[in-house]
């Protein structure tokens, strides 16, 4: 067993992960930290750069209210997200992201990111809300501005390739975190005031449809896995919609992205016989409330009706992409030459869409020899993900900001500070906070410079130095390290690395994590369906996973992480599991169905479920928490009109 080094970091304020939510951190912590003395440290176990979910890159900014041409209101944005996630949400969280984010995204048009822009000067959309941007360096740009803040004022440390595992803790303080560098063989305690939690969110946790050489292969990036769930869980924090998986319906197999042919293009999808299912199975939305009535039609359940095919028989899906490249040529073809050139236009702009950001499905086109103007692609609804910010909720349950409560709101949604969560000095933003969708890239932005500047006025007004009881901290270092040493003294019980009888390599641990979920949790094998005797057995085997994670073994550092990356996915899981399982109704068909409770239940599950794990304990705790507005509510027969795209 190597010797590790220890590395103690003293800091005011400690952001952990370089995602979009800690580069918009990072930039406003850095104002703030200045005029008041404090000093930052960022962490991330990456290179900010290219980390996280933006990496390769994207194609859209997805959230942009466009507040200063006066064509949207927050109001209007919230109604959105509402109606999206089917009626919950909360409004102050989701009003108070709309009301800031477009100042991230004219921040990002300064530093050099270039957004369509129409013979008017306007921007492009590609929808309502989502802008169109060359987008390949979009994380660069980003990360840049986030480094400039923090280096060029002096207030902050930036610490790369180091993995967080883990909260450290002053009685109910967050008081820092704990980690290991993935280069070097050295331990990091970082102590802080305040910590602002964004290690994105969780992929890898149900079994992927790529399987085999296509392995490792999915929408969400592999690198973030679970880590904000399991921080804040283990700090105590209370989560909320843990229940609320996302799943995109995809570009099948390498996972291109589907917004730029539904809105841009205005694509169809039809299935294997030329139908179409939100046409020829539209009364289907009839059966789930209001939400079936809004528009656009909720993510989940315009799923829901392409999954109806599926399991009538009539897949392949195809997205039209033929069709609908025709369709917007066909105004030029009486020009030949304007023609060829509106087509070559049409084509470049199909492609760059992957190139931007999802390279792998631009390469599976050529490999294929697949010509998008000629032949429809195949489209498929992907695996479960966890991604607060997206298209689904899960993560921590944070306090609004004050100025947007009502008389009403005030005693649930406010706490103090805006994005702490219920656990004292401990924030959290973009995927790491939930219940406040469609944030996207540039929200998630937005958010993390909300939660920096509450963060600092929060260290400012309790400004003290937490404590740390220095046997804890020499446990849980041993508890880190544990699978090298496992690994070490059992490895010569066998002549294969991966078998032996003392211990489980993290790659095994995982699929056995993935075939749980997979089978008993909704995943893809069981058509995203479960009831409560799969719950409850999914449960039972957690159980046993959970007692063979203290005999994860690993043969070096990178082995160390991809250790702790499952131990954390084991506890989204497990929060998964326990929230699917609380929520009597099915919500979100088209997300997960719970066969057992096949109706939405308006009357008793119009509410949050949240959970919390007692750090002491370790017993779970299941909470329903209010739906309350900030915004005066629609009347049902003014939705349609009032949302239309
Ligand atoms: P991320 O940006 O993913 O950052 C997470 C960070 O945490 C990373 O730096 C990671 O390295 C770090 N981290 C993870 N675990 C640890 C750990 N244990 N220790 C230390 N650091 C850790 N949005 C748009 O606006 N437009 C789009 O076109 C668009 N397309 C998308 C396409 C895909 C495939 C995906 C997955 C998302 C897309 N989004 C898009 C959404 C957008 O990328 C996310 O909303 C946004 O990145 C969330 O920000 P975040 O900071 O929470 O997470
Ligand atoms: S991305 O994250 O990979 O870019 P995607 O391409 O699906 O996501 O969608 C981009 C944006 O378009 C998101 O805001 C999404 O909600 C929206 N969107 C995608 N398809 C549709 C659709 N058919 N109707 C309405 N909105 C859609």
């Amino acid at each position: 067993m190597p010797k590790f080094e220890t590395v103690v970091v003293e800091t005011d304020l400690l952001i952990l992960g370089g995602g979009m939510a800690a580069c918009g951190a990072a930039v406003e912590a850095a104002h703030w930290a200045k005029k008041n003395g404090l000093k930052v440290a960022l962490v991330d176990k990456a290179a900010i750069d290219r980390s996280g979910a933006v990496a390769m890159g994207l194609s859209a900014i997805n959230q942009y209210v466009g507040l200063r041409d006066g064509a949207n209101s927050v109001q209007n944005y919230v109604d959105y997200v509402r109606n999206d996630l089917m009626g919950v949400t909360r409004e102050d969280l989701v009003a108070d992201i709309a009301r800031h984010v477009d100042s991230s995204v004219h921040l990002f048009e300064k530093w050099g990111l270039p957004i369509w822009k129409d013979e008017a000067g306007k921007y492009v959309h590609e929808g309502r809300w989502q802008l169109m941007i060359n987008g390949e360096s979009y994380k660069v740009i980003v990360a840049e501005a986030a480094k400039n803040a923090l280096l060029q004022t002096g207030v902050g440390q930036i610490f790369e390739r180091v993995f967080i595992v883990g909260p450290l803790m002053d009685g109910d303080r967050c008081a820092g975190a704990i980690g290991f560098s993935v280069r070097e063989n050295k331990v990091y305690i970082f102590k802080s005031k305040a910590t602002l939690t964004a290690m994105g969110g969780a992929v890898h946790v149900f079994k992927p449809r790529s399987s085999g050489e296509g392995m490792g292969r999915a929408w969400y990036p592999p690198w973030n896995s679970g880590s904000s769930a399991y921080f804040t869980l283990k700090a105590g924090a209370e989560m909320t919609c843990q229940e609320v998986r996302f799943i995109p319906v995809r570009f099948k197999d390498a996972y291109g992205p589907v917004g730029a042919w539904f809105l841009l293009f205005k694509s169809r999808a039809t299935n294997a016989m030329g139908g179409e299912y939100m046409v020829e199975r539209k009364s289907e939305l009839g059966k789930w409330g209001p939400y079936g009535r809004v528009k656009p039609i909720p993510a989940n359940l315009r799923n829901y009706l392409g999954m109806l095919d599926v399991l009538d028989g009539k897949g392949p899906i195809y997205m039209r992409t033929e069709e609908a490249l025709k369709k917007i040529s066909d105004a030029y073809k009486d020009d030949p030459k304007a023609y060829a050139k509106k087509m070559k236009e049409l084509e470049s702009e199909a492609w760059e869409d992957f190139l931007d950001m999802t390279i792998s499905q631009a390469l599976l086109w050529a490999a294929t020899n697949l010509e998008p103007e000629k032949r429809s692609s195949e489209i498929a609804a992907a695996e479960p993900y966890f991604i607060g910010s997206h298209s689904g909720a899960s993560g921590a349950w944070v306090s609004g900001p004050e100025d947007l409560q009502t008389g009403e709101t005030k005693k649930d949604y406010f706490w103090g500070y805006a994005n702490m969560t219920t656990v004292k000095g401990l924030f959290a933003a973009g995927d790491a906070s939930g219940a406040s969708s469609h944030k996207f890239s540039s929200g998630s932005h937005a958010e993390g410079r909300i939660a920096a500047k509450s963060a600092i006025k929060f260290i400012v007004e309790n400004n003290t130095a937490p404590k740390l009881d220095q046997a804890r901290v020499d446990a849980l270092t041993a508890e880190i390290l544990k699978p090298m040493e496992t690994f070490e003294k059992n490895q010569s019980a066998s002549t294969d690395e991966d078998v032996n009888p003392e211990y489980i390599k993290p790659r095994m641990f995982m699929f056995r994590l993935q075939k749980i979920m997979d089978e008993y949790a909704g995943g893809v094998t069981a058509q995203f369906t479960t009831n409560k005797p799969s719950l409850e057995r999914a449960q039972e085997l957690l159980a046993f996973l959970a007692e063979d994670s203290a005999k994860l073994g690993a043969a070096n550092l990178h082995e160390l992480m991809r250790c702790w990356e499952n131990v954390h996915r084991m506890w989204q899981a497990e929060a998964h599991v326990r929230t699917v399982l609380f929520r009597e109704e099915t919500r979100w068909p088209g997300y997960y169905m719970r066969s057992d409770t096949p109706t939405l239940d308006e009357e008793k599950w119009h509410v949050f479920a949240n959970c919390r794990c007692d750090a002491k304990t370790g017993k779970w705790e299941m909470i329903k928490r209010p739906i309350l507005h900030v915004f005066a509510q629609p009347k049902p027969k003014e939705l349609e009109p009032a949302l239309a795209h």
